[in-house]
């Protein structure tokens, strides 16, 4: 039988995941087959074991799965211990389930190797401190930055985020309102706003001179983040396809041990975009 994945997560109708692995594995001459399946949070447990009992070799799991692949998942990585959730699971040789994260890995990536945009010795503000915020902070800190700011709308969950990465680096909690009178060089917008097409509050003078901006968020238009980037003259106004691109490639390594080339699916996609 041809080695199953598959994406379980809900919604899935619009993921772009099954198309960039069946591109990364006509690339790769992967013999597999990478399936979206609808699955509510209720069903998770039952439809993971239905899979891997019946010889699945891999899971991605998006929202609002995360957490339980974290909680489902017999090891973790360390990245994926610290991050509290899962987005790629992988059956092994002995039997055992290890859960990875690979969306930290996806945007620094993307971020580096894409856009050139270095990290070191940089101030890197993350607006949110929800479960995307925790899935990017310690493989951000991994690359040295100067500092990161947490900023949310609910100042203890950004308290509490910072303290449980405190140990990898310097990094602050605080409200949007502490932000004031403080600019970065790199934001990134890991809040749930950009699906409503709204902004957090965010004051002229935050972004940096030669800052970038990056929206964790794909969309087929502009987001109002990108969009607010684009208007502080920010030297790169990003939304997440890369990471979207990139977090897939390392799971795809995870699966099949090979490293799909990048270029040629992000050139697909854009062009896609801006053909809509
Ligand atoms: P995800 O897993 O995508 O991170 P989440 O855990 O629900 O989703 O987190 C959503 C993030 O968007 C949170 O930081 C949330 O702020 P709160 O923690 O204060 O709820 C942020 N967010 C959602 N709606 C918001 C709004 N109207 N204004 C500001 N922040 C908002």
């Amino acid at each position: 039988m041809i080695d199953q994945y598959a994406l379980f997560g809900s919604p899935i109708k619009h993921s772009q995941s099954p198309k960039i692995h069946q591109l990364f594995a006509q690339q790769t001459q992967q013999a597999m087959q990478y399936n979206a399946q609808l699955v509510a949070a209720v069903d998770f447990k039952s439809a993971a074991n239905i899979f891997f009992a019946k010889g699945g070799r891999g899971l991605n799991c998006t929202i609002p799965l995360k957490e339980l692949a974290w909680a489902y998942a017999d090891k973790l990585t360390p990245r994926a211990e610290l991050s509290k959730s899962v987005n790629t699971l992988v059956l092994q040789r002995d039997g055992c389930i290890l859960g990875d994260n690979t969306d930290g890995a996806g945007l620094v990536t993307d971020l580096i190797n894409n856009h050139g945009i270095q990290l070191k010795h940089k101030k890197i503000l993350i607006l949110g401190a929800g479960g995307a915020s925790r899935g990017i902070i310690g493989v951000l800190q991994d690359q040295v930055p100067l500092s990161v700011t947490v900023a949310n709308r609910t100042v203890q969950k950004a308290l509490i985020l910072a303290s449980e990465f405190a140990h990898k680096g310097r990094v602050t909690g605080c409200a949007y309102a502490d932000l004031q009178e403080q600019s970065f060089d790199l934001i990134l917008n890991a809040t749930s706003l950009s699906l409503s097409d709204k902004l957090p509050p965010l004051t002229k003078g935050l972004l940096a001179t030669q800052g970038s901006c990056y929206d964790l968020v794909y969309a087929d238009k502009a987001t109002a983040f990108v969009r607010w980037s684009q208007k502080q003259q920010a030297v790169n106004s990003l939304d997440g396809l890369g990471m979207l691109v990139e977090q897939a490639a390392q799971a795809f390594f995870i699966w099949r041990g090979i490293r799909p080339d990048t270029a040629p699916l992000m050139q697909i996609l854009e062009s896609e975009r801006h053909r809509q």
